[in-house]
């Protein structure tokens, strides 16, 4: 039985540098990537509880949903589409401050406000992203960019 989440950082980064090692130890002895997209979304949305932490798996040509906490979300998204299809189009990490700002930004909820969408590498090829959703508006930084891409190389070291 695995243990609870820790946190005693009260700082975004602090956080983070808790969060690392625990999740590292969390997947570390589990080789199914859905699983451990799950107990990684799991404990994000326990330390941060943004409106919507989850993961979008390429599947042909879409972007297929995968294992989340949050509402019910839209269950494709197509290359280049919204923010998750920008991502996997241009195979890079994108910040949205504010999402009414973002021509074609897919909305699953009114209430998502501002997004960070990350991809995961596996062999030089985008497998699939992490999408984190926020009610408030410029909510996520570069702070989050870098830690949510050493979770994602975390999960495709499995
Ligand atoms: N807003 C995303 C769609 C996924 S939901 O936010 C969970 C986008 O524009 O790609």
């Amino acid at each position: 039985m695995a243990e609870n989440i820790f946190i005693s950082a009260t700082s975004k980064s602090g956080k983070y540098e808790e969060l690392i090692p625990q999740v590292t130890a969390l997947i570390g002895n589990e080789t199914n990537l859905i699983a451990n997209m799950a107990n990684v979304a799991a404990a994000l949305n326990e330390v941060f509880q943004n409106l919507w932490t989850g993961f979008y798996l390429v599947e042909n040509n879409h972007l297929v949903l995968g294992p989340f906490q949050g509402p019910i979300a839209c269950t494709r998204i197509a290359k280049g589409k919204g923010v998750c299809g920008s991502a996997w189009q241009e195979e890079k990490t994108i910040i949205v401050p504010n999402v009414n700002e973002f021509p074609g930004h897919i909305a699953c909820s009114n209430l998502s406000v501002s997004e960070i969408v990350v991809p995961l590498f596996r062999e030089n090829k985008l497998i699939a992203v992490l999408d984190i959703d926020s009610t408030e508006e410029n909510h996520f930084d570069t702070t989050d960019k870098k830690y949510l891409i050493q979770i994602c190389q975390l999960l495709i070291k499995q």
